[in-house]
């Protein structure tokens, strides 16, 4: 029997078949362990399932010399040093596809929200100032037949493109290895709205900086539901405040969550969701369905079901 631990309770039966197989440690608070805790737990631990808030590190990896798998709780795995891991013989395993329809459907809602001013709206009604139908307020950006440019055409990026075809939207995207697309300059000239599906890489990191939010139209939206380093949120605010955009709608964002007197929290036509864009029962279910699968496989020395590492 391996020892488990588990940084937060998750959503779903699969954790039990875990506790069938293993000695299983689960972190019951909301806010994740603090690092000290987490190497304690690690010290002992075979195996680590982990969520994006949990960085793991080399440093961390040092006080962990059983461990055999990290079994990540996301798509994504930029809070794992994968070398780090891997030169230490320890598989990674992440939940790829499992939250894709549920990222695809939240980036859209946010495309929505953004584009008809929904908070505004609501938050109207909510104050009281709903006094009459009124012909020129608020007035929305219309999504049909707009154009959508999409940074990272992978599963999640090529579900919001289905979406955006029912809306009647021209699609543009980024190249990608297995497919022809535009590059960036042109995509973030063209679009009204730009929504943001690659994963965190260096190369990712602040993509979208002060140059290419000024490549953006006036008018335009951009969304982000992949990972908050992707934008510069210091350039991001001046874009908001000065008119260089229309609007944002992030449900990621650097750090998470945005401080209390964060610029980016006062900033006008910019909506903040908590990182909700896997948040339905059913795909986090299945999250932790996934991520049990690997790490049992890992623990086991045997390939995870959606290993990134080899
Ligand atoms: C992921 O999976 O990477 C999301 O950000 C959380 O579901």
């Amino acid at each position: 029997m391996a020892l488990c631990f588990v940084t937060r309770q998750l959503p779903g039966p699969a954790l039990d078949q875990l506790r069938a197989a293993h000695d299983v440690e689960v972190w019951t608070e909301r806010l994740p362990p603090p690092p000290a805790e987490l190497r304690a737990r690690g010290a002992r631990a075979d195996g680590l399932l982990t969520l994006l808030s949990d960085r793991v590190d080399a440093e961390l990896l040092d006080h962990c010399p059983r461990l055999k798998a990290i079994s990540n709780y996301a798509v994504g795995y930029d809070n794992i040093d994968l070398e780090a891991a891997t030169s230490r013989g320890i598989r990674v395993g992440n939940t790829p596809e499992v939250l894709t329809d549920a990222t695809a459907d939240l980036a859209f809602a946010l495309l929505l929200a953004a584009a008809r001013m929904l908070p505004q709206a609501i938050e109207s009604v909510r104050v009281g100032d709903w006094l009459t139908w009124e012909p020129g307020h608020p007035l929305g950006h219309e999504v049909h037949g707009a154009t959508l440019g999409i940074v990272g055409l992978g599963r999640i990026g090529r579900a919001v493109a289905q979406r955006a075809q029912g809306f009647e939207m021209t699609v543009l995207h980024t190249r990608t290895s297995m497919s022809t697309g535009e590059p960036l300059e042109l995509l973030l000239e063209q679009s009204d709205f730009v929504s943001l599906h690659c994963p965190l890489t260096p190369q990712t990191h602040h993509l979208i900086d002060r140059a290419a939010l000024a490549q953006m139209r006036p008018n335009a939206i951009l969304i982000n539901t992949a990972r908050g380093q992707i934008v510069d949120h210091a350039a991001l605010r001046e874009a908001l405040t000065d008119g260089t955009i229309g609007g944002a709608a992030l449900d990621v964002t650097d750090p998470e969550p945005l401080p209390a007197g964060h610029p980016l929290r006062s900033a006008p036509n910019l909506i903040v969701t908590p990182h909700i864009g896997s948040a339905t029962r059913v795909a986090r279910e299945r999250m932790t369905q996934l991520a049990v699968d690997n790490l049992l496989a890992g623990l086991e020395d045997r390939q995870m079901p959606h290993q990134v590492n080899r």
